[in-house]
């Protein structure tokens, strides 16, 4: 508490004294009534800026749902633009931390970005709810009792795809993915079930994060016998190849598989037909059957303009839920941050991705399912149409037995 701020309150309480009422009791008092500071380390421009907006957009949803309160407490974003560049992240993270004095954190897209800020938030026993990055060890070797994630791990959305494309699409296949820690980290996942199932690697390459020429990879992908591609790209990377790979001519012969991000409704607009029959596997599709998406999909259109919720809107609003319920369940006091890890860890809620829960072992959630989806025309518009499905996708992470 500040000397100003302890003043004002002291000054509103009117009667108590000053030296006996700096205590657990009025610090408690106080943190309730200030406003719950929530900080967002995210990429609002670069090659990852619509999975950023898309995020922000669905908190923001969930949040005017709740008059913009929870327990008392008036809800306050602080948002930072990571940049894309894991010093800036760190950076924006520090200040979050040191002179906003965020009661929350969440973020980043990046996994470079989040295993910058790991210990950041460790050391600091700052409790970061990740909405996107995916970097496996985070739910592994890296984990943290302070951190949680409510979006995926990099193997989660992969490792089912590895079987099911040698099984149904082809036995030879070329893997392509942006040159860092969630490229390796997916297509690592891919192979884990791939080459198990009969599958033969006919060529792996890894272009820079943020190419704008495929033409030398296509070219390779062309040469090599490959009768299928399974990549990982995502936003503008993602627009870029898609397009790229059917200008190219091979989207007629060699059939594009992939993670989920290849084809999400944040870039299915700009890919147009070029997206038609990709195969890709994801958590998420706007079109899945539950009432909790059904309303997700209506309210999230209505606020913003018609636009689709991808994956990482879902992300967004899975976050916002966690956040509100667990400061509802500890009145507000997230002073405790014992208290507030215990509540957040038994959160859980119907999502419009299914029932929404943490794996206790890795603070990771459980995905209800990993849907195979086809890019197809249908309902007026490109959507992902689930074609298969695999159930209860847990990272495999043991456990996080690093001290607190
Ligand atoms: C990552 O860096 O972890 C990531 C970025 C975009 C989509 C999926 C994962």
């Amino acid at each position: 508490m500040t000397d100003l701020s302890r003043r004002t309150f002291l000054g509103a309480a009117g009667t108590v004294a000053a030296g006996a009422a700096v205590g657990p009791w009025v610090r408690r008092a106080h943190a309730q009534g200030a406003p719950l500071k929530i900080g967002l380390v995210l990429p609002y421009s670069g090659v990852y800026a619509v999975l950023g907006e898309s995020i922000t957009q669905a908190m923001e949803l969930v949040f005017a749902r709740e008059n913009w309160t929870v327990a008392g407490r008036k809800i306050e974003l602080i948002k930072e633009d990571d940049e894309m560049q894991p010093p800036v992240g760190i950076r924006k993270t520090e200040k979050l931390i040191e002179s906003d004095k965020v009661d929350i954190l969440t973020g980043p897209v990046h996994s470079g970005i989040l295993m910058g800020m790991r210990d950041k938030v460790h050391n600091s026993k700052t409790v970061l709810i990740v909405s996107n990055a995916g970097a496996d060890a985070i739910s592994r070797e890296r984990c943290s009792k302070w951190i949680f994630r409510t979006s995926f791990s990099n193997w989660q959305p992969n490792q089912p795809m590895g079987a099911w494309v040698a099984k149904n699409v082809s036995k030879d296949v070329f893997i392509m993915a942006p040159n860092y820690q969630a490229g390796k980290d997916q297509l690592g996942a891919f192979k884990e079930t791939f080459v198990p199932a009969g599958g033969k690697l006919v060529g792996e390459d890894y272009p820079k994060l943020g190419e704008t020429d495929y033409a030398p990879y296509l070219t390779k992908v062309r040469q090599s016998g490959a009768k299928a591609v399974y990549a990982f790209f995502s936003g503008t990377d993602a627009v870029n190849f898609v397009k790229q790979y059917a200008s190219f001519g091979l989207k007629q012969t060699i059939k594009l598989t992939g993670a989920g991000f290849l084809t999400e409704p944040d870039v299915l607009p700009a890919q147009g037909a070029s997206a038609l029959g990709v195969i890709t596997g994801h958590f998420y599709t706007p079109l899945l059957d539950n009432g909790a998406n059904h309303k997700f999909v209506k309210e999230f259109r209505d606020k913003f303009f018609g636009k689709m919720p991808d994956g990482f809107a879902c992300q967004g609003y899975d976050t916002a839920e966690v956040i509100v319920r667990a400061v509802k369940a500890v009145n507000g006091n997230t002073q405790d941050k014992d208290k507030l890890v215990d509540a957040i860890a038994k959160v859980e809620f119907d999502s419009p991705r299914g029932r929404f829960r943490f794996d206790p072992k890795t603070h990771n959630v459980i995905q209800p399912y990993i849907y195979i989806r086809e890019v197809r025309e249908v309902y007026g518009g490109l959507n992902n149409v689930p074609i298969d499905k695999v159930a209860d996708v847990r990272d495999p992470g043991t456990g996080c037995t690093l001290p607190a």
